[in-house]
């Protein structure tokens, strides 16, 4: 397997649902990515290891899924320097509770923040994959194939009855 490029954490095995999209789409192009469970409150101390292990094995960018107090994504860019891209949880309260936890970090660490559930956990993928293209050109060319199947998916089936 190839060495892992983008690190996906989420904070309770109930978000993998929405974050299995984000290691679809990373396997669909080509992006070798390490998945695990780990939360900010619960296991603390582990979290701190892991990121440290994680980029000791070259991970370049996270991601980083949770819901509630979604305070896992900002406490993973608070400690390192790889860019941090967050996604929020569906949650009790359809997931605005976890947006605007994750999306209102304070000027100083910054955490990119997508859009809530599946869009944001596809786009995530996408857009880690962005990040990688400017130092790895090849997923650039992964990524202008998606969007041309996405484009030929639609043209070919114009009439939504179909
Ligand atoms: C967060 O709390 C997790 O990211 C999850 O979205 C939410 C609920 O976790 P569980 O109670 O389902 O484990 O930390």
């Amino acid at each position: 397997m190839q060495q892992p490029l983008v690190s996906i954490v989420m904070g309770s095995k109930s978000d993998w649902e929405t974050m299995e999209h984000a290691v679809k789409t990373l396997e669909g192009l080509g992006v070798s990515c390490e998945v695990r469970v780990l939360s900010a409150h619960r296991t603390p101390e582990a979290l701190r290891e892991y990121i440290e292990s994680a980029e000791g094995r070259g991970v370049e960018v996270f991601i980083a899924g949770a819901g509630g107090a979604a305070h896992l994504a900002g406490v993973i860019a608070s400690q390192t320097l790889r860019p941090v891209l967050g996604v929020p949880m569906e949650s009790k309260l359809i997931g605005l509770d976890s947006l605007l936890s994750m999306v209102q970090m304070p000027a100083g660490v910054p955490v990119g923040t997508l859009a809530i559930g599946k869009a944001g956990a596809i786009n995530a993928a996408l857009l880690a994959t962005a990040i990688l293209a400017n130092k790895y050109p090849h997923y650039r060319d992964a990524l202008r194939a998606y969007r041309e199947a996405q484009a030929r998916a639609i043209l070919e089936h114009p009439d939504p009855r179909d």
